[in-house]
């Protein structure tokens, strides 16, 4: 179900009271620290020449547009598009990004809405339950499993590809010589230390491979400070017999490049005041 946040914010309006709500929003930021790290921070962090993983990140999605040309093609999830500028809508003439960060959204639709007319942008969390964007061709899918279910995210994944679809993943492996989240004059950044939980490509692969998807390739990509990608390619079969078990959910996705939100109700209570909150848009 797609709304507006305009719809969000008038339901919550509806259903809770003004204290519950501003209890309800300080307590969903607090759940999240993506949603309040500024986009000029994550970007120069993570271009650093002690961090160079957004150098690395972007020549992946280089080689793999390269590679397999999709015609249709999805970042799950995109922050400020780092990487969209390798999207040519001569062949791709569906490009989606989907993020949890309406203000990575924002600079992301500003940078690029202008040369790539195919561009869909989807504000969500991509391990909610019936997730999915209008099944693609390719997804790329760079550093997320470290924050959310594994599991529940690549069941939205695979929702969101097409029989014969290809996902592209990469994870971030450990280093004996630096901490997960390198320490880097960007304060806001180390918010993300209690959140992250690194993958083993073993489990990863695991579970990947129960949803239903075969693995094509995987290579590790040597990074700064001992760090490494483990970056994997696998494909959906192209006789697709486990879509009946998967509930599918066709989101109505923007034809420009507005950003679609996408929030569902859930009853709840307030952990930190005790009370009920009626319904959250989460
Ligand atoms: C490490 S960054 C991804 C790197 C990105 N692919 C790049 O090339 O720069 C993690 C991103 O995941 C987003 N995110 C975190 N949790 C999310 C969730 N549950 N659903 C959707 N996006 C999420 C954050 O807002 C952030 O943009």
């Amino acid at each position: 179900m797609a709304k507006t946040w305009m719809m969000s914010q008038e339901m919550l309006r509806q259903s809770t009271s003004v204290n519950d709500l501003n209890c309800q929003m300080e307590r969903e930021n607090k759940m999240n620290p993506w949603l309040n790290i500024p986009a000029e921070d994550y970007e120069s962090h993570m271009s650093l020449p002690d961090v160079a993983q957004a150098q690395a990140l972007n020549s992946l999605m280089a080689s793999a547009l390269k590679a397999y040309r999709p015609d249709s093609f999805a970042v799950m999830v995109c922050t400020t598009g780092n990487g969209f500028e390798h999207i040519n809508p001569s062949h791709t003439r569906r490009a989606i990004g989907v993020d949890i960060n309406t203000a990575y959204l924002t600079a992301l639709k500003k940078r690029f809405a202008g040369r790539l007319p195919c561009l869909e942008l989807v504000e969500a969390d991509v391990a909610s339950a019936n997730f999915q964007v209008g099944p693609v061709s390719m997804v790329f899918a760079g550093l997320i499993f470290e924050y959310v279910e594994v599991a529940d995210a690549l069941s939205s994944i695979y929702r969101s590809m097409v029989p014969g679809g290809i996902l592209l993943s990469v994870l971030q492996l450990p280093s004996p010589d630096a901490s997960p989240v390198t320490d880097t004059r960007f304060e806001s950044l180390a918010m993300l230390a209690p959140i992250m939980n690194l993958v083993a490509p073993s489990e990863f692969s695991g579970i990947c491979i129960s949803a239903g998807l075969k693995l094509i390739n995987s290579d590790t990509m040597p990074l700064k400070k001992g760090k490494a990608f483990f970056v994997a390619i696998y494909q959906k079969p192209v006789s697709d017999t486990q879509d009946g078990n998967l509930p599918l959910v066709r989101m109505p996705y923007s034809s420009t490049s507005e950003i679609t939100i996408v929030r569902k109700p859930v009853a709840k209570t307030c952990k930190l005041c005790r009370k009920g909150v009626g319904k959250q848009w989460i």
